[in-house]
């Protein structure tokens, strides 16, 4: 038996999928409003700037892994056109069914799949893009997901890893302050759940670093890797280039 972290808690490896899952089966249904209020509306900038840097053209095929309520998924939509494909994925039922359901009402059907990071369900050299967005944080084994999207990966593909980093030292009190103080409230006050928001916080904490991940993605195939810090290392965009 072996043990990994959960937010600040440890916990037996084979019970921290069944937390995470947890934490977003109560969270899908406000999912959307919550990132708004959270981040004052710039997760909407993060993910513009993360489809910028992936360019994707037309006929690209893009798999979006921990895809949530489809985002991503839905922007890379528009960029692919019809003669490119992107597939919609996550562990979560409750998460795909909200973005499935928004994908709908925004006139767009996309291939839905639920399936763990960890064991992808695809070909090896399938997609040209690969993304995870706030995803990475919640997977029990970092470095098995990692190799999993190099695998899946066409030779010269791209990996875009957009997740909560380590801040710039200045923001450090502040960001704290807000993150275990203000989070929970709002956690509370607007999805009923306080745990779901704590878990958060503490997750960005237990994640690794801008340096570190990139030494990760390194060991997990991607011959070159660069990463861009936004709003002082809130978030970071990791590149992965499968070479
Ligand atoms: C914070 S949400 C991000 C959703 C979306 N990508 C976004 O940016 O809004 C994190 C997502 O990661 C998913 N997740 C956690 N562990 C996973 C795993 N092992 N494999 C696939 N998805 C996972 C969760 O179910 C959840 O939907």
């Amino acid at each position: 038996m072996s043990n990994t972290h959960f937010g600040f808690e440890s916990v037996d490896e084979r019970d921290k999928a069944r937390r995470v899952r947890g934490v977003f089966d109560s969270v899908a249904p406000r999912y959307d409003l919550m990132n708004d209020l959270m981040s004052g509306g710039l997760h909407r900038a993060w993910k513009a700037y993360t489809l910028l840097v992936a360019n994707a053209q037309p006929g690209d095929r893009v798999l979006d892994i921990a895809g949530g309520t489809g985002d991503l998924a839905m922007a890379f939509a528009k960029k692919v056109g019809p003669a490119g494909r992107v597939v919609h994925t996550d562990i979560n039922e409750a998460m795909l069914r909200c973005g499935r359901d928004r994908m709908l009402d925004a006139g767009l059907a996309l291939p839905t799949v639920v399936c763990d990071a960890e064991k992808l369900p695809f070909p090896d050299a399938s997609f040209e893009l690969v993304t995870v967005a706030f995803g990475l944080r919640n997977m029990t084994h970092k470095e098995a997901a990692l190799a999993e999207m190099n695998r899946v990966l066409t030779a010269r593909g791209k990996l875009l890893v957009l997740e909560f980093s380590r801040v710039a030292k200045p923001l450090q009190k502040a960001y704290d302050w807000y993150s275990f103080k203000v989070l929970p409230l709002l956690g509370q006050a607007v999805a009923g759940d306080a745990d779901s928001y704590r878990y958060l916080a503490e997750s960005i904490r237990m994640h690794p670093g801008q340096d570190e991940l990139k030494a990760m993605m390194r060991k997990c195939g991607f011959g070159h890797v660069d990463y861009h810090n936004m709003t002082g290392g809130v978030v970071a965009l990791h590149v992965g280039i499968k070479c």
